[in-house]
């Protein structure tokens, strides 16, 4: 056999076995399997950090959204990934003369008026860049639960507390809401920040700590979020000895996974969730298991 069939069995023969078996640790997902999450929304499919993109992950099934959050000129939440306007609408063609487009530079009322889909396909024409609070009044409408990413907090004084207003504002803090809630960011300052304004919040860390460093992180993350391809089975075992601040042991959530060998190589790991692009994909890839 081809030396990569061969990996490739041995990943889906661990991942199978760590599935099944009955001693595996308790998952942060529903059905007792890695957790999926549509990454930016069901961003292979429909626009990301869209309206769309979250009713596109409804419409294949799964609960799980990630988003980013950054902020306006004049001081409104927006869900988007780069701190520039380019890539993901026609802000050049409005705005011509606004180079280099940064999101912290253009009011809401601009933004508004933004196309956010025909980058991504003339389908799409017409959406819009959504402010934070339409895109939680959508992931309510629709059910789901929300991975929220604090996007370049160093660009935003103050985005923490302000993010927690507005979800408070939204009814996103109480009880029934915190179980469908996680706040991240790749900066431990922000994550820290969230963890001491509203202590009963899920929070997660992106990133790799080093295994020494865990337990640092764990006063103020439930979770351990890295880049897939950084991680190994050890790795995974060893955030899952450390317990976080609510007395449970740290999960770990991996990203960006977008193919069925990605995905049963970090179920052989045992991480608890899998963020994708392709959430179709994954689904796919543990059902096969
Ligand atoms: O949720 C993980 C992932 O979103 C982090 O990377 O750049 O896609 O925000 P990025
Ligand atoms: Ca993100």
């Amino acid at each position: 056999m081809h030396a990569r069939a061969v990996a490739a069995t041995a990943v889906a023969i661990l991942a199978a076995v760590t599935l099944l078996s009955p001693s595996s640790p308790a998952r942060a997902g529903e059905t007792g399997d890695a957790t999926v999450i549509a990454h930016r929304g069901a961003s292979a499919y429909a626009p990301e950090n869209t309206l769309a993109s979250i009713d596109k992950a409804a419409q294949l099934g799964f609960t799980w959204v990630e988003n980013d959050v950054q902020r306006t000129k004049d001081g409104r939440l927006v869900v988007i990934h780069d701190d520039s306007l380019a890539r993901t609408t026609n802000v050049e063609d409005v705005f011509p003369g606004r180079a280099p487009w940064k999101v912290k530079d253009f009011t809401a009322a601009e933004i508004a008026r933004l196309d956010a889909g025909s980058w991504y396909s003339p389908a799409y024409a017409g959406t819009r860049v959504p402010t934070l609070e339409q895109y939680m009044r959508r992931v309510e409408h629709n059910h789901e639960r929300l991975l929220l990413e604090i996007k370049n907090p160093e660009l935003y004084p103050g985005i923490e507390q302000q993010t927690l207003k507005l979800l408070g504002n939204e009814g996103w803090l109480d009880q029934r809401h915190l179980g469908r809630l996680v706040v991240q960011s790749f900066s431990a300052d922000s994550v820290r920040t969230v963890h001491e304004l509203k202590p009963a919040l899920t929070t997660a860390f992106l990133g790799k700590p080093p295994v020494a460093q865990l337990h640092a992180y764990a006063r103020f993350a439930d979770l351990v979020n890295p880049s897939y391809g950084s991680i190994s089975a050890g790795y995974v075992s060893s955030v899952h000895a450390v317990t976080g601040p609510h007395g449970r042991r740290l999960g770990v959530f991996a990203w960006t996974v977008d193919d069925k060998v990605a995905a049963w190589q970090v179920v052989g790991y045992g991480v608890d969730g899998i963020i994708t692009n392709k959430p179709d994909v994954v689904r796919a890839a543990l059902r096969a298991n």
